[in-house]
């Protein structure tokens, strides 16, 4: 079995007035590239890790063209919410309305073949910017982010801690899954990246390490460059880091291990 990520896709199939080519002509129908790649490299046995990011759609109606997309796509997909997943409620709700090929977690472990998938949004982490490696991104809502207050840094911290305390239940999960298996390879998937793009440690990076996971798989930050060097992110302390933004990836699904 091959795994792969490709993260963020925002498709906007039930909301065509969201088109991601307001961001940039590589936006342009990005679903039809995303697909031509996707069935190029994806079998219908491997597993596709998709954060976060899905739909731009505000509620289920709408979001579900797109999830039938991802899951007309070949592979097992496993995903898991991001910030703009605002049609995400209930994760009961998600694993009713989503195709059989897709599974959805979010602060809790599963398993697919041999691996052991852990998942949780996660947040911007406290005293890490990502403005180094981003290149300029029009604007199309005309409006420049204003510098956070102390109560919103306050409140962002608050909401932070809490996702760390997801991620551990969930990476404990994984442990009471991986236990059972024989030989299981451990990756985790969030939506936010859970380091710096120089792999400063941290208390993620320590938590990662100690449950040994190979992988960590997440999105979020767009408009880094695919031909920056050095590449941002990479492995340290035995766990590989992988930004699977689709336009950092090309719109192409990455090939990150074989089980
Ligand atoms: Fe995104
Ligand atoms: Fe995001």
């Amino acid at each position: 079995m091959k795994i792969f990520a490709l993260s963020d896709p925002h498709f906007s199939l039930g909301t065509p007035e969201k088109g991601m080519e307001a961001f940039g002509a590589i936006w342009r129908e990005h679903h039809k590239t995303i697909e031509r790649h996707w069935r190029a490299a994806v079998g219908p046995t491997d597993l596709v890790l998709v954060p976060g990011d899905l739909s731009w759609a505000m509620r289920m109606e709408g979001a579900l063209p797109d999830l039938h997309f991802i899951g007309a796509l070949p592979g097992i997909k496993v995903v898991t919410r991001g910030n703009h997943d605002y049609w995400w409620t209930s994760k009961a709700k998600v694993r009713a309305a989503l195709p059989e090929s897709m599974i959805a977690i979010d602060g809790d472990a599963i398993r697919v073949g041999k691996v052991a998938i852990a998942g949780t949004r996660l947040w911007d982490l406290p005293d890490v910017s990502f403005a180094e490696i981003i290149e300029w991104m029009p604007n199309p809502f005309g409006k420049e982010k204003a510098k956070p207050t102390q109560v919103e840094k306050e409140q962002s911290l608050g909401i932070y801690r809490r996702e760390v305390g997801r991620l551990k239940l969930a990476l404990a999960e994984l442990e009471k899954i991986a236990a059972d298996m024989d030989a299981a390879m451990r990756i985790a998937i969030t939506h936010y990246p859970p380091c710096s793009a120089d792999l400063q440690p941290n208390e993620l990076t320590a938590l990662f390490e100690a449950h040994r996971i190979r992988h960590v798989v997440f999105g979020h930050l767009h408009a880094v460059s695919p031909r920056r060097s050095p590449a941002p992110f990479g492995e340290r302390g035995g766990v590989a880091y992988h930004l699977a933004s689709c336009d950092y990836t090309e719109f192409r699904p990455v090939l990150i291990d074989e089980v």
